[in-house]
């Protein structure tokens, strides 16, 4: 048990998915896993662990916001030996290419600030996804046949933005999209030598407005569980 983890020693899979939502890491162990336990459930904050082809796997929440997901990110690397760690989530469009419903995969992952910021200080740390699962991922999502875009991506402190002027900087430098946890799960796989990735969908997009529709966000969520699943093990 960690101070926001209840599971026992040895509870927690090697290989970790990490949605935001608790909710979806129940949909997807329910959906996805076989012999799923439950193996947290401390403030809400919901983990599952089962088999998937023969291999043991956690999914678990990581909250909203790279604050919350460094928490559990931490705790499960440093206490539960978490060794690999997808973070599966959400995102917004950044540039015209980009469609809603389309799979992007995060090469990098810009930010403002992050949980890290007071370790490096003056340096602009570059976080990064590990390579291996970067190209096994764009491989699955190829096999797939999901519309899949792999390049940089803008870690954000706020989903209601006050300053739109950054996000146009982003989309000027190529940025594919918004989210809000993952170049802190990059900066911690760094400083303790894992291997992460984020797997995200396009759920809305900043330039045109557009939402996607409720009943097709289980489906979308779905390709992006299984490229994940298939990079983790490749
Ligand atoms: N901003 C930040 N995070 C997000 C967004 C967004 O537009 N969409 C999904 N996650």
């Amino acid at each position: 048990m960690t101070v926001h983890i209840g599971a026992k020693p040895g509870d927690i899979a090697e290989t970790v998915l990490l949605p935001g939502d608790p909710y979806r890491a129940k949909w997807a162990a329910e959906t996805f896993l076989t012999d799923v336990k439950l193996v947290n459930e401390v403030r809400g904050m919901l983990g599952f662990t089962g088999m998937w082809n023969g291999n043991r796997v956690t999914i678990h929440g990581s909250g909203m916001g790279m604050p919350s997901l460094s928490i559990y990110a931490n705790e499960l690397m440093k206490d539960y030996g978490a060794q690999t760690l997808i973070r599966i989530g959400s995102c917004g469009g950044m540039q015209d290419s980009v469609k809603v419903r389309d799979v992007i995969i995060a090469m990098t992952a810009t930010s403002l600030s992050t949980p890290s910021r007071g370790i490096f200080k003056e340096i602009n740390f570059a976080p990064c996804a590990d390579y291996g699962l970067l190209r096994a991922a764009a491989d699955a999502a190829t096999a797939k046949g999901t519309p899949t875009h792999v390049g940089g991506i803008y870690s954000s402190d706020v989903f209601y933005d006050e300053r739109p002027d950054l996000n146009e900087q982003m989309t000027r430098h190529g940025i594919l999209g918004v989210e809000m946890e993952a170049a802190e799960l990059y900066n911690l796989a760094a400083r303790h030598g894992r291997r992460a990735l984020a797997v995200l969908t396009v759920s809305d997009h900043l330039l045109t407005g557009e939402a996607l529709p409720s009943e097709d966000r289980e489906k979308s969520f779905g390709d992006m569980v299984e490229i994940a699943l298939q990079a983790a093990f490749a």
